[in-house]
């Protein structure tokens, strides 16, 4: 395994609050637990940017306009942005995500559907500046939906817009869905589902980490621990140790009292304005945005 994943992940456990980054939720059982949990009833985000997706779905692609390439940010089954190719009808797709095989995969059967879009898939960590010197000139769409911006902290979000206004130079944008602030209540329990996928997906965490560094997490001692946090405006993931627990890894050790937690992830929750003032303030020129009627939740387009 790569010497800086594992730095990375040491380095994140042995410090002063514990955490680890929700990137390693994603192997193989943590990205179909994860299509697990929007198919649930308390997991609204996905149901509800979908239903806004097709509603809205011409004044969406008139907004987008012509699509030389389209950039599926986190493409993961690559089922969202397959509903976009007849609307906003891309000359090209490359579709980026950390987890390879499951990547692979969507994008061979997807090709068999849309034979004249030219398809590439590419591993890509989303934390890390991105940048696409193949397409340069090329009027190119950033898709990326499902709230996941929700996982980057407000600082991270202003350097990844920044990021992306700049490789668009002047044409294209971004297609982007973010969850909305709301009452703590339904937040609460889109992140605690009465099935238990949820706290199995945050759980599996410690079984990915015990396969990158050779740990040896047993993952009957924690508990899964969801919070909304009104302050930060943002759901709050964690793995709460259930008894005095000692955990090893090549030349490493490390004890969590009983109740001591290890933080696994944040959601942001966005209100309409601060979302808008964050795209614009990184350098887009304008904002549209779709709600549903309740307002959950929110598409926006932002024009480079
Ligand atoms: C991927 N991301 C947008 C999800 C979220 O809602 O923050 C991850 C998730 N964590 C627990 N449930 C879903």
């Amino acid at each position: 395994m790569n010497k800086s994943i594992i730095e990375e992940i040491t380095a994140g456990l042995q410090s002063g609050t514990p955490f680890i980054a929700p990137k390693f939720f994603y192997d193989e059982i943590g990205s179909r637990l994860f299509e697990a949990i929007t198919l649930l009833d308390e997991y609204y985000p996905t149901r509800v940017e979908k239903s806004i997706m097709k509603m809205h779905e011409q004044q969406i692609a008139s907004a987008v306009g012509a699509c030389d390439v389209l950039l599926d940010l986190g493409a993961g089954n690559c089922a969202k942005a397959s509903e976009l190719f007849n609307s906003v009808n891309p000359k090209q797709y490359l579709a980026l995500d950390i987890s390879k095989d499951f990547l692979e995969l969507a994008i061979a059967e997807l090709q068999k559907k849309f034979p004249h879009i030219e398809m590439t898939a590419q591993v890509c960590d989303l934390s890390q500046p991105l940048s696409f010197p193949d397409f340069v000139g090329k009027k190119k769409t950033f898709f990326y939906p499902g709230s996941s911006i929700g996982n980057f902290n407000p600082d991270q979000v202003s350097s990844f817009f920044k990021n992306i206004a700049t490789i668009c130079d002047g044409s294209g944008g971004l297609l982007i869905g973010v969850d909305l602030v709301k009452d703590g209540d339904v937040l609460q329990k889109a992140y605690d589902d009465s099935l238990g996928i949820t706290a199995a997906f945050n759980l599996n965490v410690l079984k990915h980490l015990n396969r990158i560094i050779e740990s040896d997490f047993d993952v009957s001692d924690w508990e899964h621990f969801a919070i909304f946090n009104e302050e930060e405006s943002r759901i709050e993931m964690h793995l709460r140790a259930k008894r005095d627990v000692s955990v090893t890894w090549p030349s490493q050790s490390i004890r969590f009292k009983a109740g001591q937690m290890i933080h696994t992830e944040n959601s942001y929750k966005y209100t309409k304005s601060s979302f808008s003032d964050l795209l614009i303030k990184a350098g887009f020129t304008a904002v549209k945005a779709w709600t549903d009627p309740k307002e959950l939740f929110m598409v926006c387009y932002a024009k480079a």
